[in-house]
């Protein structure tokens, strides 16, 4: 199927733990160094639902499953409307830390996924989405070493079955390519690399 765009629509995706946020600035600098226009941003956004979300996150805000994934859908519309698609019109190469996959691992958990793919049916699947994989344990580690524990996702065993909804998607969805996240930074960096750069080629700008 023909894209409505001209840019490439990259999403980063993994557990808490996993480096996406650290990849995510790697990878947008390898690609501006080869002159090519990028633009970075995340979810959930800083936007009004993103917030609400965030207090909900932090446990300020009791929820509901549902209610929860309904946020991240009603975030995920208005941010690919208000900020990605804009730029994906504009040639741009657009990097998203965390999108629709998020809430399919993640909600997934407690909720059908086929559910929380209606939801979401508002936001068009990414060019590419690069699934980092790496285990509790390792993100568990990662996530000590920085020292901002997050009570809500963070339960002993709850990253695993987020992790095995990621992988299972990973095997069903053409776009989802898995990269073994356990490595140093460097390494992880490098076959990232190795799965985006030959998809620039469809990049005009
Ligand atoms: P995270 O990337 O950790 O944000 P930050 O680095 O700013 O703290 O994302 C926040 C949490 O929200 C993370 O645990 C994953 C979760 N999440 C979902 O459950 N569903 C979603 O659709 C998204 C986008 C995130």
């Amino acid at each position: 199927m023909k894209k409505e765009w001209q840019g490439l629509f990259i999403t980063i995706e993994g557990i808490d733990g996993a480096g996406l946020t650290t990849q995510t600035t790697i990878l947008a600098d390898r690609i501006r160094s080869l002159g090519k226009e990028v633009l970075v941003t995340k979810e959930p956004t800083s936007g009004p639902i993103g917030q609400v979300i965030r207090r909900i996150l932090s446990g300020e805000i009791k929820h509901e499953p549902c209610v929860l994934a309904l946020l991240f859908a009603a975030d995920r519309a208005y941010h690919f409307s208000s900020e990605i698609l804009p730029a994906l019109l504009k040639g741009q190469v657009v990097i998203s830390d965390r999108y629709i996959l998020s809430s399919l691992a993640y909600q997934g958990v407690f909720l059908p996924v086929s559910w929380v793919k209606e939801v979401n049916s508002c936001s068009p699947d990414p060019d590419l989405c690069i699934l980092i994989d790496v285990d509790e344990s390792t993100a568990r580690e990662r996530i000590e070493k920085r020292g901002n524990r997050r009570e809500i996702f963070e339960r002993e065993g709850e990253a695993e079955l987020i992790r095995r909804n990621y992988l299972e998607l990973a095997k069903k969805l053409s776009w989802v390519k898995v990269v073994d996240g356990r490595g140093p930074v460097d390494q992880v960096a490098n076959l990232i690399w190795k799965v985006v750069e030959p998809r620039l080629e469809e990049v005009s700008t």
